[in-house]
């Protein structure tokens, strides 16, 4: 069978997204100008110790939803709604049907490497009665110096990110959930985002966000020693297999910005535009080398850059999985773009990932200038969903 990363011809995070022989069966019972294109057709596997949309590259759209609970809805409801959206999601993974809450929308394509990712925010936790489960790593994020947080775009008891390589089935995705979950929970929030179409560029590379840059180059990789130590949660036990999910949507003032040269850009940075290579030397993939000066003595990755003051070098090894996409929402009463960055970060635990980071950066990085956090969110991420049986969220529900 063909796959998504066949397709590319391999992908940033190295994980294999295959569509199965079944698909390719149906595909060919239906008359050739009908049947979904090899990117139409790749699928990333609903099940497995982790949900997917944590290992999956990036689609080239997201939709991201919040969820309140009704005030009724318990654990009872909140069980019905994961056993239900469990159920959903494994059938839009395969671009399959939905049943009574089919609408058509994502009819002509195939599910486009569609991933669901539930996540529980810690008011779900006092609302369903399971105060006494909520983990500690869920208590609420610092507040930093330049937030400007509103609060009714962040937080909310349940978190959803769909990701797909198509706009329609993203959405139709988010449309299917939200109306599973009438009566029992209704969108507090939503966004929507997107990087990279897959096939845009020559060869597939490190996507570039709304300054331009190419944004993920060091980002743990699967391969690595320490990748599940710094992603996945190690408690409660409930969660084993599970994350910590820190949304942030965060404002670029890009009218600002694009006033620097690209050097100045660079150097806020610590990183060339071009081609994403350190400005310690080498390519994109050469190790950062903080220590190294430049002839005249100055470091070459300043002391303000933001790939300095986030490494885990500089925050007692505090690392996270960053999957962020970009979002552009029209024009602000004042003429500026309302966009920038949907920044999403897996992580074993925040206190170890995002606090530490965002504290250090919000003290001194040269980027923190151009950017504005308006809206936050926090989320334990569950575990994923084994072949065959089960629904999200069981072990902490049963
Ligand atoms: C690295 C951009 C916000 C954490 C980078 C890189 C860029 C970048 C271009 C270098 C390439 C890479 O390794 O991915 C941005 C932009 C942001 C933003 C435009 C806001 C709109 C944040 C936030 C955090 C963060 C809020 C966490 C609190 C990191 C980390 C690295 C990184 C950990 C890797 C550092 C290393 O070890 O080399 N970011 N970033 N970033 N960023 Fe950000």
């Amino acid at each position: 069978g063909f796959s998504r990363r066949a397709l590319l011809g391999g992908t940033a995070a190295g994980v294999a997204v295959g569509a199965t022989g079944g698909a390719l069966a149906r595909a060919a019972a239906v008359p050739a100008q009908s049947r979904p294109t090899p990117l139409g057709a790749a699928r990333a596997e609903f099940h497995g110790p982790h949900q997917a949309g944590i290992l999956q590259p990036q689609q080239a759209r997201v939709q991201l939803a919040a969820f309140d609970l009704a005030p009724d809805a318990g654990r009872d409801g909140l069980r019905g709604l994961l056993r239900l959206w469990s159920q959903t999601a494994a059938r839009l993974a395969l671009g399959e049907p939905v049943g009574a809450h089919e609408n058509q929308v994502a009819l002509d394509a195939g599910p486009c490497s569609l991933t669901v990712t539930v996540a529980l925010g810690s008011s779900a936790f006092d609302k369903a009665g399971l105060a006494a489960h909520r983990p500690a790593q869920l208590a609420p994020l610092p507040a930093f110096p330049q937030d400007a947080i509103d609060r009714a775009r962040s937080d909310g008891d349940l978190f959803v990110q769909i990701g797909a390589d198509d706009a329609l089935v993203a959405w139709h995705a988010l449309r299917v959930l939200q109306r599973q979950a009438a009566g029992t929970a209704a969108v507090r929030w939503q966004a929507a985002g997107f990087s990279r179409t897959p096939g845009a560029t020559a060869q597939p590379r490190t996507g570039r966000n709304l300054m331009g840059q190419l944004d993920g180059t060091n980002n743990p990789r699967p391969g690595e020693a320490d990748f599940a130590a710094r992603v996945f949660a190690t408690g409660p036990d409930w969660l084993a297999g599970g994350s910590y999910l820190v949304f942030r949507r965060i404002r670029m003032l890009l009218d600002d910005w694009e006033q620097l040269s690209t050097d100045r850009q660079e150097r806020f940075v610590g990183r060339r535009k071009s081609d994403g290579a350190p400005l310690s030397g080498g390519t994109e993939t050469t190790p950062v080398d903080l220590a190294r000066r430049n002839p005249d003595g100055t470091l070459a990755v300043p002391a303000d850059a933001h790939i300095r003051l986030a490494a885990p070098a500089s925050n007692g090894g505090a690392a996270m999985l960053r999957r962020g996409f970009s979002y552009a929402d029209g024009v602000l009463p004042d003429g500026s773009p309302d966009a920038g960055l949907l920044f999403l970060a897996f992580q074993a635990d925040p206190a170890h990932g995002f606090v530490p980071v965002q504290r250090s950066l919000s003290r001194g990085d040269g980027l923190t200038r151009f950017l504005r956090h308006e809206a936050s969110g926090l989320y334990a991420v569950l575990p994923g969903v084994p072949a065959g049986s089960g629904y999200l969220g069981q072990a902490l529900l049963e």
